[in-house]
């Protein structure tokens, strides 16, 4: 099939890559010509694992190519949107780029033909408020576009695993007007349903719904045990065997019920507030989605707390050493990243920061400069810091020589914002180790 992918940001690009991959003839398309020009170069704009790989691999074979023109569109029988929605200064998602490419669509197709339901379909996989789907169609349509359906196919990408999370879905959904619309997507989607995935067709609205539940649900997951956690510090009770305790309920599970510095990232905390948006807009009261948002910003101040109980208010004179930048392993996105809050808090009570992060260091030098010093290795960080603070739970963290971290530190002081250490084995070791909600303030 010849498809059309407009944005080749993080959704634009995987989902480009994996339908070039599954035998498409793929365009990816995107007005900022730099961007097109680093991946012409061999290299992506993002950083996310195998995914350069794939891209150069379905380049080679002329199954995917990049462009800045929009007339590409006119090839296409399936056009997926997946540019940026970023959070608006009032909250809600700013969909200004949504409607410039339907805009700039409308121009393109208008004066194709006809050739029936499903024969065109633009699909928006970016996450976008209930209601935007049908607002683009109606827009399309009042452009002269009557024979273009639209369709909403919101994307569940872990960023790190997003290869994996496309071609192994747990579901596809795809939200529709008219079926053949469904029926084409079903096609486009086979080959990634072979172990009985369900492809799940609805409306518009449900389909865009289902995202933001999806979000909803594994961010309240987060805040509520975090909220826990503090209570299992308070009670010398330790968390990790809460979870474990809870865990064997099936109805609750284990999965996604990690306490830590509170969730980041481009997804979560943008679309909370886009439902609170939309809670505002309706006149619908979301207070348990307020509830969410509240302990998740107060949660991002965890670490700094115990370092201040730890040392006093006035941090002058004292360095810290920070183990993870990126919201998450496996990704250099800084957004919304409790590193971030972490750094300036440490910054704002005089502090030195002396950080390490193996993807994430470019980024944070763009905001902090030369703010912060920078470290290529783990354990150069440690050097003459007064304690270590653990806030992303890379791999290369998870098992490190505490002797050689004890013989560098000035202080033996861990904060440790994932819980990825034995409290006892530190203790005995002579260090102060403060987790998240492991029985100790
Ligand atoms: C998320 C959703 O998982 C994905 O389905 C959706 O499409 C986009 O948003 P992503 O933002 O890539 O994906 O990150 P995810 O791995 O879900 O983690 C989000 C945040 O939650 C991270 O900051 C992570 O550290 C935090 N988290 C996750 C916890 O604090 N505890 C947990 O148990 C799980």
């Amino acid at each position: 099939m010849k498809i059309a992918v407009i944005g080749t940001g993080y959704v634009g690009l995987v989902t480009a890559t994996c339908f070039a991959e599954s035998g498409n003839e793929v365009t990816g398309i995107d007005i900022d010509a730099r961007k097109i020009a680093i991946i012409e170069s061999g290299k992506l704009p993002i950083y996310e694992p195998g995914l350069l790989e794939l891209v150069e691999r379905n380049r080679r074979d002329l199954r995917l190519r990049f462009t800045t023109d929009m007339s590409a569109v006119r090839d296409a029988r399936l056009i997926f949107i997946g540019v940026g929605t970023p959070q608006s200064k009032e909250g809600d998602a700013d969909l200004s780029s949504i409607w410039a490419v339907g805009d700039a669509l409308a121009k393109q197709l208008k004066d194709l033909p006809d050739e029936g339901p499903g024969s065109r379909v633009v699909i928006i996989k970016s996450t976008v408020p209930v209601g935007t789907n049908r607002k683009l169609m109606e827009r399309l349509h009042a452009a002269g576009c009557k024979h273009v359906d639209v369709a909403s196919n919101p994307e569940f990408l872990k960023e790190g695993a997003a290869l994996d999370d496309f071609q192994k879905p747990d579901r596809v959904v795809i939200g529709v007007t008219r079926p053949e619309a469904g029926e084409v997507l079903k096609e486009l989607y086979s080959p990634f349903l072979r172990t009985e995935r369900p492809f799940l067709v609805m409306s518009l609205e449900s389909a865009e719904m289902t995202k933001y539940t999806a979000n909803a649900m594994l961010a309240t997951k987060i805040s509520f045990i975090n909220e826990m956690s503090r209570l299992c510090d308070k009670f010398g009770a330790d968390i990790n065997d809460v979870r474990r305790g809870i865990g064997h309920d099936v109805r609750i599970g284990f999965q996604f019920l990690f306490p830590g510095a509170g969730y980041g990232g481009s997804c979560f905390p943008k679309d909370i507030r886009a439902i609170l948006g939309m809670g505002r807009q309706t006149g619908t009261e979301m207070k348990l989605m307020q509830a969410v948002d509240d302990v998740n910003e107060a949660q991002k101040h965890v670490l700094l707390n115990k370092v201040l109980k730890h040392f006093g208010e006035d941090l002058k004179g004292l360095t810290f050493a920070l183990w993870g930048l990126a919201f998450k392993p496996r990704t250099d996105d800084i957004r919304e990243a409790p590193a971030l809050t972490l750094i300036d808090g440490l910054l704002a009570r005089g502090a030195k920061v002396q950080v390490h992060d193996p993807e994430a260091m470019p980024n944070v030098r763009e905001i902090y400069k030369d703010k912060l010093s920078y470290s290529e290795r783990p354990y150069g960080c440690l050097e003459g810091a007064d304690g270590l603070i653990i806030v992303t739970e890379w791999q290369e963290f998870r098992n490190p020589n505490f002797e050689v971290i004890a013989g560098l530190l000035k202080q033996k002081a861990i904060f440790d914002g994932r819980n990825l250490y034995d409290p006892k084995l530190l203790e005995n070791r002579g260090f102060a180790y403060y987790a998240i909600g492991r029985g100790r303030n």
